[in-house]
């Protein structure tokens, strides 16, 4: 409480120069104007943080709207190149490919088809969209018939047998020319296999992008939709992390070093902005964060509802993730948030 006698102390002080000032501290002066408030803004987003999910479906000329997922498309080979083009131009640097197959099988096998929607489409933008950087999703889930992220024995999911089925593919989509691979499968010593698996094959300069801490997580609904990769009965939460969990996450992240990947992730993003920052807090990898399917439905939902003002929620959820220190953020938003920077 202010006294009489210190509000006298403090007119004295004030009139004394160079005796210290005991003057209300004036914060807002620094959020005056648009330029004082550019000026000592800590948290900056760049076009060249954003990583563009797509999905590849086999055809031709194929455009058909995911319904969870408002301005996202199952689309063609050619469709994605034009896609990708379109983002490219607009200063988004890379992509991140999941495929659709015609046909499923128990061992998802599919995965390694060198001539499956996902090598067909790292070919074609390889060789029609230059400078772009090619990522592709590596896990079983959009090929078994059971929709499960690995080979089942028992409804269990028999981790090494799962890990070569990764391998297989991997190894596929380096040889069509992917600039990075990213397991998101959780699957125990796959990053390691994957890595010396590359390295024999003469891929040493193929990255892995790790998917190290993802999480079970309810967000990823709309993606299950446009991937149609729901598993058939059960769920994940034999080999995706437990929400409660972050200790065990910079175990998972550990290993994931440890066994050679390049760049770590942490998914879903805006619930687990906690392990975003211990992730990149202790380790200093490249970190990459994946708004996902869910969390971007969410916001188009209440956008549509006209319950959001939509541009500038999304612009504040990607600024929170790289708040939190991501380097990379993996959105379905990717191409409007490079138009609105
Ligand atoms: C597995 C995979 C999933 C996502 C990315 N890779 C789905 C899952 O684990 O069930 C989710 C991405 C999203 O929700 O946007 N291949």
């Amino acid at each position: 409480m202010t006294t009489k006698s210190s509000l006298h102390e403090t007119r004295h002080e004030a009139s004394s120069p160079g005796a210290p000032l005991d003057l209300p501290r004036r914060p807002r002066r620094l959020r005056r104007s648009p330029a004082i408030r550019s000026l000592v803004r800590e948290t900056r987003l760049s076009p060249d943080m954003f990583i563009y999910p797509l999905f590849v479906c086999t055809g031709e000329g194929q455009r058909r709207e995911v319904r969870s997922m408002p301005g996202v498309f199952q689309l063609s080979v050619d469709e994605v190149v034009r896609e990708a083009a379109a983002a490219k131009a607009e200063g988004v640097p890379g992509v991140l490919l999941f495929g659709l197959p015609d046909e499923k099988d128990p061992i998802g096998s599919g995965a390694y088809d060198p001539e499956a929607p996902v090598q067909s489409a790292v070919r074609a933008l390889k060789r029609e969209v230059p400078g772009l950087l090619v990522v592709t999703d590596v896990c079983l889930c959009e090929y078994t018939s059971h929709g499960h992220c690995g080979i089942l024995v028992d409804e269990e999911i028999e981790n090494d047998a799962t890990v070569g089925q990764l391998v297989r593919s991997a190894l596929s989509h380096a040889a069509a020319g992917a600039d990075i691979v990213a397991p998101s499968d959780m699957m125990d010593g796959r990053v390691g296999a994957i890595r010396s698996a590359l390295d024999q094959g003469g891929f040493t300069q193929t990255a892995i992008m790790s998917y190290a801490a993802k999480y079970c997580s309810a967000f990823y609904g709309p993606f299950r939709d446009a991937a149609d990769s729901a598993p058939a009965f059960g769920d994940r939460r034999s080999h995706q992390m437990d929400p409660c969990n972050v200790e065990e996450a910079l175990r998972e992240v550990e290993l994931d070093i440890e066994e050679g990947a390049d760049i770590v992730m942490v998914k879903p993003a805006m619930t687990y902005l906690d392990v975003i920052a211990r992730v990149k807090a202790e380790f200093g990898l490249p970190t990459a964060a994946y708004h996902v399917s869910g969390e971007y439905a969410m916001l188009k939902a209440a956008a549509r509802n006209g319950w959001l003002d939509e541009p500038r929620a999304m612009m504040e959820t990607l600024t929170a993730i790289r708040r939190a220190g991501a380097d990379i953020i993996i959105t379905y938003y990717a191409r409007d948030a490079v138009r609105a920077l």
